[in-house]
């Protein structure tokens, strides 16, 4: 059998790999958290002092981490989360995501802020076993927002993930330092920063030159479309501080497929997201990139599955580096699991290969802590196998 792994074994050795292969502000910008980055930290360190309580003899020889997920089967559970300008990770990185994940039978979210048009996402990763969802952002112009949404009817995306998180620009100290502002401006800094990573100069960025110019934000209209050097670019010309549940409304009635809101990190708005007829709803702090002083995801899930549990999706994300988080998570009452940066570490590493590659190794460790905490499938996990004592009494364990 051919070697698959290309000798990454766990997510944090494609994060190592992404790290040496994308200039120091391009990594930067993709994998850190804003302010003093404690919420990206929490996310990880809660979620490994939550404990998994496994029981024994139950017979584990046959396993399926199969879901069904608004009503489709899926072969894993977890979904590839929206990450903005995956397509300066690795050329035109977006289909390289999108096709690992049909080739691993999940959902793909495309960021509305990616570098590769949404109907040449659709038409190179839809087929058998694909599943597209599109992210997007509200724009102060709401007439513009409404036609990338028809765009991606069009083009055929099952959901609409309204990401509801940033309504004004968190602070990201780290990119002024590297240089990375927007619009982005060549210094002596960032210029020898690329230099100095001549597989990502010649891969990437030579390579957009080469064909469809420097990269930009395919999605965003016509008239704000603008080469990433220049103004106005991105979302820092495009915050949309206004938005409120009346857009989410206005939503449900515009898309006739499936409605979710992203960015939820309050019990009481997921049951307001229920009351505008959504159908999920994604707990997340955006990574720990937004609200330094975000709570940790897993923590408010089982409030929020408490909450609206029983009459919407509950979907999960942020600090998820191991299978076994993910089985925390489904035993905590989430419906699945979304995935940011490690499938981004995985594109940025080695294209599809390494996409794919990050999401076997998801695969892989949810077989087997599956197995290892005496279950056959994700349907037969509950809250007695979660153990949240180190979390909720830190001061009672040995050793701390
Ligand atoms: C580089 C990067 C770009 C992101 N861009 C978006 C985006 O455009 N829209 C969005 O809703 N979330 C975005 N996110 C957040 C992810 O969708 C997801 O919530 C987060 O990465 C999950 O945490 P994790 O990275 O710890 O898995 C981004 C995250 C990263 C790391």
């Amino acid at each position: 059998m051919p070697d698959t792994t290309l000798g990454y074994y766990s997510t944090a050795d494609l994060r190592e790999a992404a790290r040496r292969r994308l200039p120091k502000g391009l990594f930067e910008f993709m994998d850190r958290g804003n302010d003093d980055e404690v919420a990206m930290r929490d996310n990880v360190a809660i979620m490994q002092s939550i404990k998994l309580n496994p029981r024994v003899l139950n017979d584990v020889a046959t396993r399926s981490q199969h879901i069904t997920l608004f009503g489709k089967p899926q072969a894993m559970p977890v979904i590839v989360a929206p990450t903005g300008s995956a397509g300066l990770a690795w050329h035109e990185g977006e289909i390289a995501i999108a096709r690992a994940a049909r080739a691993h039978g999940v959902p793909f979210t495309l960021a509305l802020g990616s570098m590769t048009k949404l109907e040449k996402v659709a038409e190179a990763a839809s087929g058998p076993g694909s599943s597209l969802w599109f992210q997007f952002y509200m724009w102060p112009e709401r007439a513009q927002s409404h036609r990338v949404i028809a765009r991606a009817k069009a083009a055929g995306f099952e959901a609409l993930v309204f990401t509801v998180d940033t309504p004004v620009a968190p602070g990201r100290e780290y990119n002024l330092k590297n240089g990375m502002t927007i619009p982005f401006k060549f210094t002596a800094q960032n210029t020898i920063d690329v230099l100095m990573h001549p597989r990502w100069l010649a891969g990437v960025w030579l390579r957009y030159m080469l064909t469809t110019g420097t990269p930009r934000y395919q999605n965003f209209p016509e008239e704000t479309q603008t080469k990433i050097t220049a103004l106005p670019m991105g979302r820092s010309s495009n915050f949309c501080a206004n938005i409120t549940w009346d857009n989410v409304r206005e939503l449900r009635k515009l898309w006739p497929g499936k409605l979710i809101v992203k960015g939820i990190q309050h019990p009481q708005d997921a049951v307001l997201a229920a009351d505008c007829g959504v159908d999920a709803v994604v707990i997340s702090n955006h990574g720990g990139r937004v609200l330094d002083a975000a709570p940790v995801p897993i923590l408010t899930l089982p409030r929020v599955v408490d909450a609206v549990g029983q009459r919407i999706t509950v979907i999960v994300d942020s600090g998820f580096r191991r299978g076994a988080d993910v089985l925390k998570a489904l035993a905590l009452g989430a419906n699945a699991v979304m995935l940011g940066r490690a499938p981004l570490h995985g594109v940025a590493a080695a294209g599809e290969a390494g996409a794919l590659r990050a999401l076997q190794i998801y695969h892989d460790e949810i077989d087997r802590v599956l197995g290892l905490l005496g279950c056959t499938s994700p349907a037969q996990l509950t809250r007695d196998h979660v153990d949240l004592s180190r979390v909720l009494f830190p001061a009672n364990n040995p050793g701390d």
